[in-house]
């Protein structure tokens, strides 16, 4: 597809800090959408793709070597360039509804916020693997870093890479993520991710459903 064309479908992103509930509520919304008879395709980030996923497991787990910022932020968007073009395009031309879990924003919080990188170097890579494709609609779940962490932390999983980073790391990110949320508030809807998981889910489902008819 060349990148003027606009693609049919409509394009949804989740965004936050771990241990907010982003994954649960991609999954409720995506069932909600099936049930009322829309078609949907769920992806995520890192992975949505088999060379994705491996190079999820590289990003997340491998923890042997050490990873340089640069070679993760080059990895995150080979990832993404794999996800754009085998599933988001081919969806959303097909008039799909995409709901990805994580996306672009994730990497200015994580590798702008988090790791320090500038974000004109990420800017650049979202220009060339993008080439102006951007989520019509972001929900980003927003709760402080240590209700969150308490929250993954919950979980029993024995942490990843990311998730063995200090709290600090989580604040930079957390900020990193509001900042861009009060720059672009058209796109991006901030969600108070303390409410309850049914509540929440009603009042994405509802934004959703009026991004889906712009
Ligand atoms: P999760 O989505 O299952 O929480 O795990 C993905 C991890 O990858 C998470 O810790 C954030 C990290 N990540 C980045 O650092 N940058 C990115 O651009 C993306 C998509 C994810």
């Amino acid at each position: 597809m060349r990148s003027d064309q606009k693609p049919k479908g409509c394009f949804i992103t989740f965004e936050g800090i771990e241990g907010v509930g982003k994954s649960t509520q991609a999954g409720l919304l995506a069932e909600a959408l099936k049930q009322g008879g829309v078609p949907v395709c769920v992806t995520r980030e890192p992975g949505g793709t088999p060379a994705g996923e491996a190079i999820r497991e590289i990003l997340l787990h491998r923890n042997a070597t050490p990873i340089d910022d640069n070679t993760e932020l080059l990895l995150i968007f080979s990832a993404r360039a794999q996800n754009l073009t085998q599933v988001v395009r081919p969806a959303l031309a097909e008039g799909r509804v995409v709901v990805c879990d994580r996306f672009t924003d994730a990497t200015y919080a994580y590798q702008a916020g988090g790791r320090g990188i500038p974000r004109e170097r990420i800017a650049q890579l979202e220009l060339w693997v993008q080439e102006g494709l951007r989520p019509d609609l972001t929900l980003l779940l927003d709760a402080p870093v240590t209700i969150s962490r308490e929250r993954a932390q919950g979980r029993g999983n024995a942490a990843d890479r990311f998730e063995r980073e200090h709290i600090d790391f989580f604040e930079r990110v957390r900020g990193e993520y509001l900042r861009l949320a009060n720059q672009e508030p058209a796109r991006i809807e901030l969600v108070d991710a303390s409410a309850d998981m049914a509540t929440i889910h009603k009042l994405i489902y509802a934004r959703v459903r009026r991004a889906m008819q712009r």
